[in-house]
C-alpha cells in the first residue's frame, strides 16, 4: 500500500514536472463583441489591449461581430486584458467607458469563448456559445 502512495506520488511529480518543461497544447482564445442592437442602430466600438494595441470601427449590422484572437498572458504585470468604450445613438448617447471585456486570471486559460452583445437594454454576456447570453450591465446614458 505504502509503495503504491510512493509511486502515485512519483508519478505526479513527473507529470508537473514535464508540464513545466514541454510547452502544453493551450489552444487561443477568442473575444467577441456582438451588435444585436436590432432596428438598424451601429455599434461603435473603440477597443485596446494590454499591448496598447487598439481598434476603432462600427458594426453596421444585425449579428455582425468583432473578435479578437490571443493566447493568454499571466505575468503579474502583463496580463492580457482587453477593454472597450462602445456607443450608440445619433449623439452616441448610450454608452460603456472602458469596459473590461476580458482580463486573465492567475492561471492561464486556453481555448475559451468569450461573447459581449449589445443589445437595446444594455450589454450582454456569456462565457460559451453553448451557455445563453445573460443580462449584465444596462446601458450609461448621457
Ligand atoms: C457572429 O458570431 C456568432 C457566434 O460565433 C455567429 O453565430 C454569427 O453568425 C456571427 N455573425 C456573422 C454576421 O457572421
Amino acid at each position: 500500500m505504502n509503495n503504491y502512495i510512493v509511486f502515485l506520488f512519483v508519478i505526479a511529480m513527473c507529470s508537473r514536472l514535464s508540464e513545466a518543461l514541454v510547452p502544453e497544447n493551450c489552444p487561443i482564445n477568442r473575444i467577441m463583441i456582438t451588435n444585436q442592437l436590432g432596428g438598424g442602430k451601429v455599434l461603435g466600438y473603440k477597443c485596446s489591449n494590454w499591448l496598447r494595441r487598439e481598434w476603432q470601427g462600427s458594426l453596421r449590422t444585425f449579428n455582425q461581430n468583432k473578435s479578437w484572437e490571443f493566447t493568454d498572458v499571466i505575468k503579474i504585470r502583463k496580463r492580457s486584458r482587453y477593454e472597450c468604450d462602445l456607443w450608440f445613438g445619433a449623439r452616441k448617447e448610450f454608452h460603456f467607458d472602458e469596459l473590461q471585456i476580458y482580463r486573465a486570471a492567475s492561471r492561464r486559460r486556453c481555448n475559451i469563448i468569450r461573447q459581449w452583445a449589445a443589445r437595446p437594454d444594455g450589454i450582454w454576456f456569456r462565457k460559451d456559445h453553448d451557455k445563453p447570453l445573460g443580462h449584465v450591465l444596462p446601458w450609461k446614458k448621457r
